[in-house]
């Protein structure tokens, strides 16, 4: 059986190298893409396998990506078993102080990089049974969370991109998914904590956090169960870390007031 390939963005990030060493340990070929060079190198080491490639990539650039794309063809051999659509930025913030150059950094890496990631890889997708585009979410897609806005509008684009993609991937065979995942242990999270989103936010992280239910701290190696699970699951949309975090969806589909509710009393405890 040909040897399976997994290509990653944020790939440097706590996420993105939990996931690859969960792929690389089951065999697979795994391609590490990122905008941070040393980090990137620091996780090649850590992921430890000479099937691991890594590539230098802004994925808020088209023509980055489409270059990403053909240096992972060579790689793999032409296929693409999972485009793993990872890469993320978190400021936060109240809305009326965001400078509007945050404001589009966030769209332009959150969405338009996903939507970029998407189009650039569909010739492997296509070319690879099976496949897989699985993208990053956020649990903030679930009931935005108040200062992140506008991270919560480009997870939730995320979300609707996904669900789309289900649909008019199919056609090709392509299935689509994505992961919501609530708090998860990554320097993403420990460095907003440290610069301090906004009162409620920053009161809630780490130490603070909830010891049960959806916002407790989760390892990053829940993400590479979940996308590991995306891809051996091949009818499940939404993969929420903790399952909790779907509680939320589930509340909203007939009470939004409710889900409001639960979002406030976990923001504001
Ligand atoms: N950590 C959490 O609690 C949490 C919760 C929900 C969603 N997420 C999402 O999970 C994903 C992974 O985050 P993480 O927690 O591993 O954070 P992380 O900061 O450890 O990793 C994110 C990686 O993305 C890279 N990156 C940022 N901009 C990029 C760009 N333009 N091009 C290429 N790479 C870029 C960074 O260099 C970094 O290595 C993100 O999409 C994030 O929004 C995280």
């Amino acid at each position: 059986m040909e040897q399976k390939a997994i290509f990653i963005t944020g790939g440097a990030g706590g996420m993105g190298v939990a996931t690859a060493k969960r792929f690389a340990a089951a065999g697979w070929k795994v391609g590490l893409f990122d905008l941070d060079s040393q980090a990137l190198a620091q996780a090649k080491d850590e992921v430890g396998d000479s099937q691991t490639m890594t590539g230098i990539l802004d994925v808020t650039s088209p023509e980055d990506f489409a270059a990403a794309v053909g240096e992972f063809a060579l790689f793999s051999g032409g296929r693409m078993d999972i485009l793993f659509n990872n890469a993320g930025i978190a400021p936060g913030g109240l809305l009326e102080d965001m400078p509007e150059a945050t404001i589009r950094s966030i769209i332009d890496v959150n969405v338009l990089g996903v939507i970029h990631g998407v189009r650039a890889a569909l010739p492997l997708l296509k070319a690879t049974d099976n496949a897989l585009s699985m993208s990053t979410s956020s649990s903030v897609a679930t009931y935005g969370h108040a200062k992140r806005a506008v991270y919560t509008a480009s997870k939730f684009a995320v979300k609707g991109l996904t669900e789309a993609l289900s649909l008019e991937l199919e056609a090709y065979g392509i299935r689509s998914a994505d992961v919501l995942p609530g708090c998860i242990d990554t320097p993403m999270l420990r460095q907003e904590s440290a610069k301090g989103a906004g009162r409620p936010f920053e009161l809630s992280m780490l130490d603070g956090l909830p010891k049960t239910g959806p916002y407790r701290l989760m390892p990053a190696s829940a993400i590479a169960d979940a996308v590991w699970s995306a891809y051996h699951n091949s009818d499940q949309i939404h993969f929420y870390v903790p399952e909790e975090v779907g509680d939320t969806d589930r509340v909203k589909a007939h009470d939004i007031q409710a889900a409001r509710s639960e979002i406030k009393a976990f923001l504001y405890r």
